[in-house]
């Protein structure tokens, strides 16, 4: 990139060889904030104006999370948030799981560059799990030279680092980790909702699914200490959290490669007696992995929600076995029976992958089989995406098209219908709703969760939002609820 296009040449002194920054983390990271903050507020007094970020998050809860932090440096950094991406920073916090998710990015980049060509000021960021794929960084290198900074998912804490490098030189910054060499705790954090938080328990995944590319693009299994997650929850509650999501690829394994390892449903307990806290959800349990303790923990734990999701992915004993799930259909379905039988009333969603290669017409209707035994309360439906580095991706036999979009439409026909009759069968009853936000459709409307995740709308102002109170379900339109405040 040419100079004269960095309007940010910095004037102050500052020099890698600085003997003031510090060395240990998140001390280092906090003193880039602070030298970032210099050029914004010299700019913003040159400009007078603000200078704008809106940060863009693809994907799972993992990148919620991980933008939260990112917010919260952009926040310490002098920046100004704008619901808007016509904004002086954008950061786009990519997911990569399937191939549309990255179309759509690609797609959107695009229009960030016309915003662009308008601002002069205007930085662009790529960050997040697409940014771990060498060919992502080969096509934004060759196609995409307007992006500014690209980082990985192992150093969203260096992002002030990152972005004060962009501002003191003439370079684009592409910083991308192969390894995360630690977790840094204790950076700043600006939370979505004021009332509800995810928390991260663990990174990373060993699982190796053979269709799936979160293991090479989030690095290898890591938890975190569990006194460190539970003094950040009291925190949270302290600052008026009443939910919170505990977050990992499979929370199961949490804590096992600890030096004093602790289980999932020991953290579970621990959690659970945090007092303030109201309830408590994870995501995502691995079949494989899930432990009669766990199911105990469940049962006996009050603020642990009335729902569990659970990934089939399918129902074929022999995908299930190529995918590398580490179950069987039996073993799925007798897991499920246990949990019912200690929690009746449970509500249970899965993923389901269709058109995974060599899925013959059986295989499918196996994975029907399933869903039709097991009455998801709902199911995330996928259909499978060849994922260039994985084992599936090598293989000759992917199915077509039509094949797949014929089961897939089937699928999700049935699951819908299941869905529907169990939503009905909660018709009737009073039961507690954490309040969300103002329904987006009609102003005059909150919406909020039961425990079983399911959606209420109900008359209601702001002043409910985050509270937590007894609705009656009035009545059931499919997915959601229309209640009314008892
Ligand atoms: N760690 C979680 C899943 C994370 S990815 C777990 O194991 O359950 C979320 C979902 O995306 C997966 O459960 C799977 O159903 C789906 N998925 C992952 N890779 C996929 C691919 N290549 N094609 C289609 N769906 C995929
Ligand atoms: Fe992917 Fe499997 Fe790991 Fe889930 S458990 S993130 S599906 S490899
Ligand atoms: Fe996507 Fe990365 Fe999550 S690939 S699903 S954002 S871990």
């Amino acid at each position: 990139m040419d100079r004269s296009e960095n309007k940010y040449e910095y004037k102050g002194s500052l020099s890698t060889a600085d003997t003031d920054i510090p060395v240990t983390e998140p001390e280092r990271q906090y003193f880039f904030m602070g030298k970032v903050k210099e050029i914004i507020e010299e700019k913003v007094q040159e400009l007078g104006r603000p200078l704008t970020f809106h940060v863009t998050t693809f994907g799972c809860q993992m990148n919620a999370r991980d933008s939260e932090k990112l917010r919260g440096i952009l926040l310490k950094c002098g920046y100004t948030e704008s619901d808007s991406e016509d904004a002086d920073l954008v950061l786009y916090n990519t997911c990569t799981v399937r191939e549309n998710a990255d179309n759509k990015v690609f797609g959107r980049l695009g229009v960030l560059h016309g915003y662009k060509k308008k601002n002069p000021y205007m930085m662009i960021g790529l960050c997040g799990c697409m940014a771990q794929e060498d060919v992502v960084i080969e096509k934004l290198k060759k196609s995409y030279p307007f992006v500014d900074i690209v980082f990985g998912t192992h150093n969203v804490y260096m992002l002030a680092e990152i972005l004060l490098e962009r501002l003191t030189s003439e370079k684009k910054v592409i910083d991308v980790r192969q390894k995360a060499d630690r977790i840094v705790e204790n950076l700043p954090l600006e939370r979505k909702y004021s009332f509800k938080s995810g928390i991260n328990i663990m990174f990373g995944c060993n699982n190796f699914c053979s269709y799936c590319i979160v293991p090479y693009v989030r690095g290898r299994e890591r938890s975190r200490e569990p006194e460190a997650i539970i003094s950040e929850i009291k925190r949270l509650v302290a600052d008026g959290v009443k939910e919170v999501m505990l977050l990992g690829q499979n929370v199961n394994s949490y804590g096992k490669n600890l030096e004093n390892p602790v289980s999932f449903a020991e953290l579970l307990r621990m959690v659970n007696d945090i007092d303030g806290l109201d309830r408590i959800r994870f995501m995502t349990s691995h079949p494989k992995d899930l432990s009669d303790d766990l199911i105990d923990a469940m049962a006996e734990c009050d603020k642990v929600c009335n729902h569990l999701h659970l990934p089939l992915q399918s129902g074929s004993d022999r995908l299930l076995k190529d995918m590398n799930r580490h179950y069987t259909k039996e073993q799925y379905l007798t897991l499920v029976d246990k949990i019912r039988e200690r929690i009746p009333d449970i509500a249970l969603t899965t993923d389901i992958i269709v058109g995974y290669p060599g899925e013959t017409d059986e295989d499918f209707e196996e994975t029907m089989d399933v869903v039709n035994r097991v009455q998801y309360d709902s199911a995330f439906t996928f259909i499978y995406s060849k994922r260039s580095g994985t084992p599936a991706a090598k293989r000759d036999d992917q199915i077509p098209e039509d094949v797949i979009k014929a089961r897939f439409d089937r699928l999700l026909s049935t699951v819908r219908s299941i869905g529907e009759k169990k939503a009905e069968a909660l018709t009737g009853q009073t039961l507690p709703v954490l309040v969300e936000e103002i329904n987006k459709q009609d102003q005059s409307l909150v919406t909020g969760r039961l425990t079983n995740n399911s959606v209420v709308h109900l008359k209601g102002d702001s002043s409910l939002i985050g509270q937590i109170i007894d609705v009656h379900l009035d009545e059931c339109k499919g997915f959601y609820y229309l209640g009314s405040k008892v």
